[in-house]
Order: C-alpha cells, then structure tokens, then sequence
C-alpha cells in the first residue's frame, strides 16, 4: 500500500478534492469530463513530481497555483505548484531539496491510451520512458542525466562557431565521457532485464517470438567515443549537433525477428504494450518488498476481454491500483478485487 489519502486544491476542474484510499487502491467511475484522469496525474505528479502534460495546466482556471497532499503509510507529503515559482515538495512540512531526491518512494507504471506511442512514434518517446523508469531505480542516473544534458547542449553550441574552441569543446566532451557510456550501460543493462520478463508475459497473449533491443549508436567505452568523434567531425560542424550517445540512441521491439513498428497488427501492439507494462512491474517488483503503483488511464474502451483480463492479472503485481472507465460492469469483470469509487457529476 501506497496511498491512504489524496487531497487536491484548485487542481484542474477540483477545487478541492478528498478521497480515503483502500489497500488495493480505486477504479474510478464516472462519465467523460467527471474528472477521472485529473485524479490518475495527481498520483503521478505525487510520485515523480510530473503531470502528464505541462504543469500549468494542471492549475484551476483562475487561480494562481494547486497543491496536491498524499497520506502516505509513513507520513504526510505535499506538492505545490504555483505558477512562475515551479514545484516544492514537502515531507511532513519540511521542504525537501534537492526534488531529486523524492524520486524513486513511489515507483509508478502507467498505462494510458499514448502509450501505444511506445512500439509505433519516435524514439524521443522511448528515450522519455527509459530515462523517467531509470530515474526511479537510480539516483546515479538521474544524477548523471542532467550533466550529460547540459554538456550536450554546450558542446552543440560550440559546434556551430569559427573558428571552433577546441579547448572549449574538449571540457565538455570530457563531462560527455564521463556520464555518456555510463547512462548507455544502464540502459543496456535494463534492456536485458526487461527481456526476459517481456518474452515470458508475452507468452502468455501471443504464440510469436519477441525480442527487444538496445540500440546503441557507439560502443559505451571512451575510447569507442573518442574515435566516432574523430571520425565524425566534419559532419558533426556540419549540422551543429553531437551525433553519437544515449540522446540518439532508441529501443527496437521485434516480433517474428521483424520491427514491430511497421510490422505489428493493432491487436499485436496492445499485447505488446501490456507484456511491456507487466516487464516493467515485474522488475520494479524484483527491486522492492511491494509492487509499484499502476496507473491504468481509459485502457477499458481500448481493449479486448481478453487483454483486459491480462491487465486485471497485472495488477496483482502492483502495491496498489488506480484505473479510470466509464463502465463499472467491464472493470469488475476484469479487477474484480478492486474497490470502485464513483464521481459524481456536479
Ligand atoms: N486547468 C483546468 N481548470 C479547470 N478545469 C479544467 C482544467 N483542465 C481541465 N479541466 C476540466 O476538467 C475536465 C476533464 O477532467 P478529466 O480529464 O479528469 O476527465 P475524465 O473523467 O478523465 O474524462 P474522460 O472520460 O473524457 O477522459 C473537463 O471538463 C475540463 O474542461
Ligand atoms: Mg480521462
């Protein structure tokens, strides 16, 4: 169990929400628009201080700010946002700094109707992914991504003048070595785990082979950097931009040893996705005594009986459950132990 309660002020259409949390967690219930998902980005936002989209957003019309608070097994922590002044994270009214270091207590899986993105849109989407599931397993990537991408962007500048600062860029590819190769490692490493988890659950919703990737664009050693760099150089002053490392570099899934991107039916990507979903569980799971939070946003209108049943069993491995749907018989049949709270429209 994660959360006993959620309190949202002036938090999109709610200016002020509170809902007592039960051990499994909530299905919640209403029509469009009754405000479900505004409730699924709250838990989000709590549990690794993003929405799912820009955090203006997220304030009620009119206002200056929200605030969202979560009684936690252990404490209480509140987030407020306002606007101008960004986020401040409180644990028991203590303001914790840096925000970096909340990451990680409230591991999350979210499943919502975008995420199909993940087998069919660009690797930009992948990478997001990969670096938002990284943040919470480690704080040394965390801590070795904003460096990287900082130097990254130091590096493309310099790029573009003349005559080029060779002493200049030289300081910065030595910030790039330094996290590059290692934020590759690590995200090579979870590929492998995340393999064997997808070939397993897959086989549970499909009879193909499957097989994910890491692609990287430079072996994750120095000296493999040092000679791309060399032999890239030109091309690199060319476009203005840094050509190799983990900022270019994408996960490929593949399905009877083809692309899934491209190749994949519809129902096929959503078996996919949700042997991913369950991957990412699995292996969260594996890191802590309990299951990471599952987010599960409208997936109802978009799936089968027979991948809904698959999700339902997903959550089994989750320390707690939050859906949203419109149609209470459809999740009963499907998360039959998980209690339903239903919005009322006002
Ligand atoms: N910043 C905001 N301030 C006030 N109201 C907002 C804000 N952002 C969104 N809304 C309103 O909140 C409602 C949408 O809430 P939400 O997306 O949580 O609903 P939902 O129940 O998930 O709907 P659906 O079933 O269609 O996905 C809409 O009526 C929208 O106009
Ligand atoms: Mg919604």
């Amino acid at each position: 169990m994660y959360f006993r309660a959620l309190e949202g002020v002036h938090l999109r259409k709610y200016t002020h929400l509170f809902i007592e949390i039960p051990t499994e967690g909530l299905a919640f219930i209403g029509q469009n628009a009754s405000g479900k998902t505004t409730i699924l980005e709250a838990i989000h936002k709590m549990a690794i201080l993003r929405g799912f989209g820009r955090d203006e957003e997220m304030i009620q019309w009119g206002s200056q700010g929200y605030r969202i608070r979560a009684r936690l097994p252990d404490g209480i922590a509140e987030v407020r946002y306002a606007r101008g002044q960004g986020t401040t994270l409180l644990w028991e009214g203590e303001v914790i700094q840096p925000l970096s270091r909340w990451i990680g207590h409230l591991p999350v899986v979210v499943l919502r109707p975008g995420e199909i993105e993940w087998i069919e849109g660009p690797a930009a989407f992948r990478r997001r992914w990969v670096d938002r599931l990284l943040s919470q397993i480690s704080p040394e990537y965390l801590h070795a991504l904003t460096p990287y991408v900082r130097a990254l962007s130091q590096r493309n500048a310099l790029l573009g003048q003349d005559p080029l600062p060779h002493a200049q860029i030289e300081s910065w590819e030595q910030l790039l070595l330094t996290y590059g190769p290692f934020l590759q490692k690590k995200r090579i490493e979870l590929t492998q785990k995340l393999r064997e988890y997808l070939q397993s659950f897959y086989a549970t919703l499909g009879s193909e082979p499957i097989n994910l990737r890491y692609k990287p664009s430079v072996e994750p050693e120095a000296s493999a950097w040092k000679k791309a760099w060399e032999k890239l150089r030109n091309r690199e002053i060319a476009l203005k931009r840094t050509l190799i490392g983990p900022h270019s570099e994408d996960f490929v899934i593949e399905l009877n040893h083809k692309q899934a991107r491209g190749y994949a039916s519809e129902g096929q990507k959503k078996s996919l996705l949700i042997a991913l979903k369950w991957a990412e569980a699995a292996y969260l799971s594996g890191l802590q005594a309990k299951g990471p939070i599952l987010l599960l946003d409208d997936i109802g209108e978009k799936l089968d009986a027979f991948r809904l049943r698959a999700v339902g069993q997903l959550a089994r491995l989750a320390g707690q459950t939050f859906l949203t749907d419109v149609d209470p018989l459809r999740v009963e049949k499907a998360f039959p132990e998980l209690p339903i709270y239903e919005i009322q429209n006002p």
